[in-house]
């Protein structure tokens, strides 16, 4: 491809994107496309390691890309592209399964957090084994660095190891990654519940303002988010409710926190929730436009020549990795 240094990232295709996607992981994507040689992937086969509807799935699937393509990748600079569209994702996961060790998996937050705290005896396997997918998702393309939020940064930390510790084994085969998480407003917390991280799959609504929300249920849920006690608006840790939100505020308006405190000095909540609806509307409502722009026909050739253009680079790899561990090509 180029010598440029190489970035790869993904998103599951399930539940509701929601404005921490947008601010933790993809606006900072559309940035880096341009320095990097980019991989972006529909993560579909990490998506059913929680029971998926095969329908929803299918459409969640095209409005993933759909939404990286509206948010700004571009497909001329990027590669986009279905995780299942290539096989050697799960063939690589097989041999890094013989390496990884239970108990690295185990530590694994997300892990816990969804098996509901150790509660293992219902989970799937796939649910486990889920970092190791996306190691070889990471490692297959010789990546550099891996943009993310911070609650995947566990994840790549085993991506690191799992490319040390074949290296070793069997020599110089993978680039080592790293992770790269934006600085501010890198995490977004749940509109109900600022001790959280805003989720696609809160129990409520309310959690999140997704991607495809429209003007009147943004100032809807802004107008409902939890505040904390007092009546300014105050940037600080003793404030998580409020913190959010200026940080939310912020990150769409480009203003800083502390510009935001003094447009505020002597009103209220309300005026600030009024504004903040509006602060993101005036970024949801033209993203919206070019989402419902972008036709099923349009967005699967993409994926299509994205999954032509990135998989001679997984074959060269699988295929490196296979020799060196004694398969037969
Ligand atoms: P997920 O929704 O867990 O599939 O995450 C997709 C991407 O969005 C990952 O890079 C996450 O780190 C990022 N992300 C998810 N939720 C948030 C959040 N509340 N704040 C910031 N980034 C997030
Ligand atoms: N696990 C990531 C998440 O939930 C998604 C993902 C899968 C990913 N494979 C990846 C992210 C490879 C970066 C690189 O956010």
């Amino acid at each position: 491809m180029s010598d440029k240094k190489r970035i790869f990232s993904g998103i599951q295709p399930s539940g509701n994107l929601h404005i921490g996607n947008y601010l933790g992981a993809i606006s900072n994507w559309i940035k880096l496309q341009d320095e990097f040689d980019s991989i972006f992937c529909v993560v579909d086969s990490h998506a059913i390691t929680v029971p998926q509807d095969p329908e929803t799935l299918r459409k969640k699937t095209l409005e993933i890309a759909k939404i990286y393509l509206a948010a700004g990748i571009d497909p001329k600079k990027s590669s986009i592209f279905i995780q299942s569209h290539v096989p050697e994702h799960a063939e690589l996961m097989w041999i890094l399964n013989t390496l990884v060790k239970m108990s690295e998996l185990e530590k694994m937050t997300q892990f816990k957090d969804k098996a509901q705290n150790g509660n293992s005896e219902s989970v799937a396997v796939g649910l486990f084994d889920y970092p190791v997918l996306m190691a070889a998702d990471i490692l297959l393309y010789g990546t550099e660095i891996v943009p993310v939020g911070e609650d995947q940064k566990q994840h790549v930390e085993l991506a690191r190891d799992l490319a040390k510790r074949f290296n070793h084994k069997f020599g110089e085969t993978f680039i080592i990654p790293k992770a790269f998480i934006k600085e501010e407003g890198m995490r977004v917390m749940g509109l109900d519940d600022p001790t959280k991280k805003m989720s696609k799959s809160a129990a409520s609504e309310y959690n999140y303002i997704s991607l495809t929300d429209d003007v009147e249920t943004v100032k809807r849920k802004i107008k409902k988010a939890v505040t904390d006690s007092g009546s300014e608006i105050i940037y600080a840790d003793e404030k998580p409710a409020l913190k959010n939100l200026i940080n939310i505020y912020a990150s769409f308006s480009g203003k800083s926190p502390k510009e935001i405190r003094t447009l505020y000095v002597g009103k209220g909540y309300g005026d600030f929730k009024t504004d903040l609806a509006q602060v993101i509307n005036s970024f949801l409502t033209p993203f919206q436009e070019k989402l419902n722009a972008i036709s099923d026909e349009d967005v699967r050739e993409i994926l299509r020549a994205g999954a032509e253009k990135v998989k001679p680079i997984a074959k060269a790899k699988l295929e490196e990795v296979k020799k060196k561990v004694g398969f037969i090509l």
